[in-house]
């Protein structure tokens, strides 16, 4: 079985402390499960990405079964990438801290995640694990990671920290210009157990689901809770 992982570089610069991040930990969890493990990594300063319009046609047919798709689907790059997030098996998302908050270009992707939550939840059970940089030792990096968590548990996603040793809620990075976080060896040390986390949490999902053809009854519903 072979576990897909992807990750999301929302940082707005190149060579991004927040990519490098991604980039260690990926090629560390390569070495450790040779054969096992398939990374992609995702800039996606590179893509053209429009804000989600607030249209609520995604969210029209309601409960009726029938789905539509974000309005916008053919004129920027979100729906690819959205489509290899759900492909993946799980997900990791490596942001710089802006304000004690993820990125802007975080906030504004993960918006147009919606369509996938009015459509039966699409990345429901797949597990996500956070990394963030900050240039403050104490500048923010846990409320930015327990915010970047939020979007992805309204999808029905399972977040991760990063697991035995220290049991943390994901990676802190360190670092302030671009390359800094290569001098951080606590903060990659991070990134990977974090990255080994959401590795282990889709493997066994994937075992799971492979061995019992069990599917997720999770089902979209606007009745319940909603105002009109
Ligand atoms: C608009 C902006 C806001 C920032 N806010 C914070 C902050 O709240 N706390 C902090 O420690 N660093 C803050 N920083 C510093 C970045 O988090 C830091 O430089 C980080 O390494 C950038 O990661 P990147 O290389 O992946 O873009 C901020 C930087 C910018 C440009």
């Amino acid at each position: 079985m072979t576990v897909r992982i992807l990750g999301l570089d929302c940082s707005p610069r190149d060579k991004s402390n927040s990519g490098i991040m991604l980039d260690t930990a990926f090629t560390r969890l390569g070495e450790t499960y040779p054969g096992e493990v398939e990374t992609e990594i995702v800039h996606l300063r590179e893509l053209h990405l429009e804000p989600c319009k607030a249209c609520n046609v995604c969210g029209k047919t309601k409960d009726t079964g029938k789905f539509i798709p974000c309005v916008r689907a053919d004129e920027d790059d979100a729906q690819a990438v959205l489509d290899k997030m759900i492909a993946a098996h799980g997900i990791l998302v490596a942001t710089p801290v802006y304000f004690g908050l993820p990125s802007d270009l975080f906030s504004k992707f993960i918006m147009r995640t919606r369509p996938l939550r009015h459509q039966d939840f699409k990345l429901a059970n797949k597990p996500v694990g956070v990394m963030a940089v900050a240039g403050r030792r104490s500048g923010g990096a846990e409320t930015s990671i327990i915010a970047t968590w939020l979007p992805f548990v309204r999808n029905g996603c399972l977040v991760v920290g990063n697991g035995d040793g220290t049991c943390q809620f994901g990676a802190y990075g360190w670092a302030g210009a671009r390359g800094h976080v290569l001098t951080d060896e606590w903060g990659l040390v991070q990134a990977y157990q974090t990255s080994d986390r959401v590795f282990t949490l889709a493997r066994l999902l994937q075992a799971g689901v492979e061995a019992s053809g069990f599917v997720s009854p999770m089902k979209f519903s606007y009745s319940q809770g909603t105002r009109p």
